[in-house]
């Protein structure tokens, strides 16, 4: 397979260097359909690579290198259940927490669905007896307030996804989201909360997460001190994979909400993990948000490669970071409401394909993830933005548009989208000197005025970017765009070779923390740490006896 990928790979190394001089401009210029043959819909929702220098002899070539990886066949073992993630022996099947009623999922000779079925249902009960007020705390108050604690995959995609479909959610019901061991996150944010009327969720794949079990314990002890211990049953939910960590951190089982080994943490925003914002935009709106997904699942099952949008976006992706050689990726959303999402996507892309060697443990030949950042527009094109039209690295983004906002506030939703489009077309088409020069001739400038400032008004343009364009940022809508992302950062680590569900290099700095622990505490002596640490650790305690 790696001969013939890296085969594939040189064609398109060659393929690239004959054809690197064409711009953007001239590719639109020569072909007038070019939208048309380099765009693809599922529904309303519409995928946009017109504005990248793919040409169809290019998407020949990625389609070639998709299937000398397998990316079909390795597509079907996912979703068949196969035990993919081979470091850590686990099927991967977040798929499976999306699919409807009657689908048959079995791993290790059982069926999976009935389980995911009942505990989609109990989460489901949960949430509206909540919103209903069936569910009260231990004073017969209702829950007004619902904090959950966790983090990475326990914390983003709720957090992320919360403030997404904030319009969904009920009246006099508000999520609150502690993911920092830094004390400030949970002080800043049980302060002002009444203790009666707020629901704590503890949300950890493993519950054995340093953050979110120092968190927990916070958020236990403030409530212990305003309503006692016997209130606890009653404010507390569990959401796990582990049945014995729960119950060994002396949380009640009965109110523990469960997951599976086969749900990466990142993966898991399907699961009972997105319970706090089931709570607030009700059972039906997270149905929605589940059919959404499902609706993608079934798209890059079925869809031929060449118009198929998550296997064209990790393609694209492939194109930009190994053959163009650019190792960024901005993600900029032009939905306010989607502020969340690059960070909720830095962890899904990174955490996934931020790795080294192959799945057989070999160095990989090719590079891997890139670095995935993004705020909103339009706020990033008065900070970044600059960069990425005149720096001199190009960073290939993908812009995301909504043609209905929930809100019309006089015409701003036209300047949004005028903004996200007039992005698009200039970092397409640039600005040559001799533009600028006449530009600024046109505005009285005299001749040598305008050549002077005119290399500082050039764009070089030919910059890529990809459209995401969706009618409404609604359930349904947000459980598509998550599911695209997924299966891209699939199409692209099943490209480069590599396990996308492990975590490994998360771990050493996890032991070194708690080896550290006791250091900054002052319990153990400074010896035998680098010289750097020893000085930081002295330095710090210096301070703190001062
Ligand atoms: O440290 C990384 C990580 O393991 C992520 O993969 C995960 O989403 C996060 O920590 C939280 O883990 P848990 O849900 O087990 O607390």
């Amino acid at each position: 397979m790696t001969a013939a990928r890296d085969a594939v790979l040189d064609r398109l190394a060659a393929h690239r260097r004959e054809t690197e001089h064409v711009t953007l401009r001239e590719l639109f210029a020569a072909d007038p359909h070019r939208f048309g043959r380099f765009s693809v819909a599922l529904d309303d929702l519409l995928y946009d690579f017109s504005k990248t220098h793919v040409t169809a002899d290019t998407l020949g070539l990625l389609i070639k290198l998709a299937r000398a990886c397998d990316v079909e066949g390795r597509r079907d073992a996912m979703f068949a259940g196969e035990k993919i993630n081979t470091t850590e022996g686990r099927a991967v099947l977040h798929t499976a927490l999306r699919a409807p009623a009657g689908a048959k999922i079995v791993v290790d000779g059982r069926d999976v669905m009935p389980e995911v079925l009942a505990e989609r249902a109990k989460a489901a009960d949960f949430a509206e007896a909540v919103r209903s007020g069936a569910l009260v705390g231990a004073t017969g108050e209702r829950f007004t307030d619902i904090v959950n604690i966790g983090i990475g995959g326990s914390d983003l995609g709720p957090a992320m996804a919360a403030l997404a479909l904030s319009p969904y959610a009920q009246e006099g019901l508000k999520g609150h989201f502690v993911s920092n061991v830094d004390g400030a996150h949970i002080a800043d944010t049980l302060q002002g909360l009444d203790p009666a009327r707020t629901l704590v969720l503890v949300a950890s794949k493993t519950f054995t997460t340093l953050e979110t079990m120092a968190n927990a314990r916070a958020a236990r002890a403030w409530l212990v001190e305003a309503l006692g211990e016997e209130a606890v049953a009653a404010h507390f939910a569990a959401i796990s994979t582990n049945t014995e960590a729960v119950s060994a951190f002396g949380m009640d089982t009965e109110r523990m909400f469960r997951f599976w080994d086969w749900v990466g943490g990142r993966y898991s925003l399907w699961s009972v993990i997105g319970l706090s914002f089931e709570i607030l935009i009700g059972a039906d709106n997270f149905q929605a948000f589940l059919d959404g997904a499902y609706e993608v699942d079934e798209h890059f099952r079925q869809a031929p490669l060449e118009k198929n949008i998550p296997a064209l976006m990790g393609m694209v992706g492939v194109w930009h970071r190994n053959v163009c050689g650019w190792p960024s990726h901005a993600v900029l959303p032009y939905d306010q409401r989607l502020a969340r999402f690059p960070a909720y996507l830095q962890q899904l892309d990174m955490e996934s394909n931020g790795k080294s060697v192959t799945r057989d443990g070999s160095a990989v030949t090719s590079r891997t993830g890139p670095v995935v950042w993004g705020e909103p527009g339009t706020n990033g094109q008065h900070a970044f933005y600059q960069l990425l039209h005149q720096g001199t690295d190009v960073v290939p983004a993908d812009i995301l548009m909504a043609a209905v906002p929930h809100e019309q506030v006089g015409d701003q939703h036209a300047m949004l989208l005028a903004n996200a489009l007039a992005q698009g077309e200039a970092f397409m088409r640039g600005r040559t000197t001799e533009e600028a020069a006449e530009i600024l001739r046109k505005s009285g400038k005299h001749e040598a005025e305008a050549l002077r400032l005119a290399p500082h008004k050039t764009f070089p343009g030919s910059r890529p970017t990809c459209a995401i364009a969706y009618r409404m940022l609604d359930p349904r809508t947000l459980g598509q765009l998550i599911a695209l992302y997924e299966h891209k950062v699939f199409v692209q680590g099943t490209i480069w070779g590599i396990n996308s569900f492990d975590q490994w290099g998360v771990e050493l700095g996890k032991e070194l923390a708690s080896r550290l622990i006791p250091v900054v505490k002052g319990e153990v002596a400074t010896d035998g740490l680098d010289g750097s640490t020893k000085g930081l650790v002295e330095h710090l305690a210096k301070l703190q006896r001062e």
